[in-house]
């Protein structure tokens, strides 16, 4: 059996870095996720007047509380970094000083108006360009508000919540459909007054306190993995993993396609973390309902490949946020498959996949989106014939050693 380590996740490496910046006293995150994502959002936090120490293993950051950055001397550039964009305008919302955020081409493409909607109703002041970066934020005092969230975005949610420690009075959040809950776990972990009654959250306004973390591994990068090994037919045991059950929205899925895992919980907080064994198991398909999707959001398109491989018919309800990430993902999912002699159809919302699909040779564009050079990854080893990814080094934007890993465990699996 292959034994798989994946590297540290990116969601939470993202917050905290923010929440360690913004706290009192010094923080140290351990086993940090180093990537593009990750680099630019140190990269703004330094021009936010943030001290970072990076050693091999260990990120330490000089947190100066609420009120302690600097009023930045250039624009913020989140890079491709959407996560970073979004939460910078809410812990941006609430300073006492103006400022601007802007990010690589394919950043300014995607939607912030989303964002900047409920961060004005605080009483903010953002101002898009036509609902997309640049965001130009100006000084406001916040109150908090109650907002109902119109789809499910962990990355609003978040801004949301880190301008509500600088709001006067309570912020409200409530969701329809559950998103990734980092942010509310971490925000807790830092000493922040927040709870949950069932779809709402509420954060009281305060301060934060510098502490110790660990970073598991990501989820959603060890999914390639997890799909090869089901598509193989091989055991495959994943090792300290993030086991957040906002996060596994993927592994109910197969589950409940006839996959079999078994996990082992061995950190409870502040966000699960475990060992995840891939059994080899029969798949078939499956009709996956909207409430599901942004569990596995980021791994719609590796689902889309097991999905024409497998089974009978799977349908994949309510994807249409998908739309707006790296790339165009309906588009680009659509394409990939397309590409290798595979097809989906995109109706109403919902993705329909025939099962026992062949795979041939082709050359598969990623759009520059990580996701679907990973997925075409997956679809490469099922494929009959030579794939080839173009733009494959998008892959930095998460997870910069995913060609030598992947090139390590798939050959072992295609070896036992
Ligand atoms: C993320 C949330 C998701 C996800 C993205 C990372 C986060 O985006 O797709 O890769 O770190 O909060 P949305 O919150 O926009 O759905």
């Amino acid at each position: 059996m292959e034994t798989y380590y994946p590297p540290s996740d990116k969601s939470i490496t993202i917050r905290a870095l923010l929440l360690g910046s913004i706290a009192d006293g010094r923080t140290v995150i351990k086993r940090p996720l180093i990537c593009d994502d990750t680099v630019a959002a140190i990269n703004c936090l330094k021009v936010l007047g943030i001290r970072f120490k990076i050693s091999e293993d260990n990120i330490s950051v000089e947190g100066c509380g609420l009120r302690g950055l600097n009023p930045p001397l250039k624009a913020l550039n989140a890079g491709e970094a959407g996560a970073v964009a979004r939460l910078l305008a809410g812990l941006l919302a609430g300073q006492t000083f103006p400022s601007k955020i802007t990010g690589a081409p394919s950043l300014r493409r995607r939607p912030m108006g989303r964002v900047a909607k409920p961060l004005n109703l605080m009483g903010a002041s953002l101002k898009t360009y036509s609902g997309k970066l640049p965001l130009e934020i100006k000084s406001a005092s916040l109150k908090g508000i109650k907002y109902t969230m119109p789809v499910a975005s962990a990355q609003v949610k978040s801004a949301i919540l880190l301008a509500g420690l600088y709001a006067d009075g309570m912020t409200v959040i409530k969701e329809i459909i559950p998103s990734r809950d980092h942010t509310e776990r971490l925000l807790k972990y830092f000493g922040a007054r927040l709870s949950r009654h069932g779809r709402s959250i509420m954060l009281k306004p305060g301060n934060l306190k510098g502490r110790n973390l660990s970073i598991p591994g990501d989820i959603s990068a060890a999914a390639p993995f997890i799909a090869a090994a089901l598509l193989s037919g091989r055991k495959l045991l994943v090792k300290n993993v993030g086991l957040n059950p906002t996060r596994m929205g993927m592994i109910r899925t197969l589950k409940k396609m006839g996959a079999v895992f078994k996990t082992t919980v061995k950190i409870a907080s502040p966000d699960p973390m475990g060992d995840l064994l891939v059994l080899p198991s029969k798949i078939n398909g499956a009709i996956i309902s909207e409430r599901e999707v942004p569990a596995m959001i980021d791994e719609l398109p590796l689902l889309a490949v097991i999905a024409a491989a497998i089974g009978e018919k799977t349908l994949i309800k309510g994807v249409a946020e998908l739309r707006h990430k790296e790339s165009d993902r309906i588009k680009s999912t659509m394409s990939m498959l397309e590409s290798l002699g595979a097809r989906a159809i995109y109706r109403e919302g919902a993705l329909e996949i025939q099962g026992q699909q062949r795979f041939r040779d082709g050359k598969v564009n990623t759009f520059k989106d990580h996701r679907i050079a990973m997925a075409a990854a997956v679809a490469s080893t099922i494929a009959e014939g030579h794939v080839k990814i173009r733009n494959p080094n998008c892959v930095n934007k998460s997870y910069p050693g995913f060609w030598k890993d992947f090139g390590k465990i798939f050959l072992c699996l295609q070896r036992i």
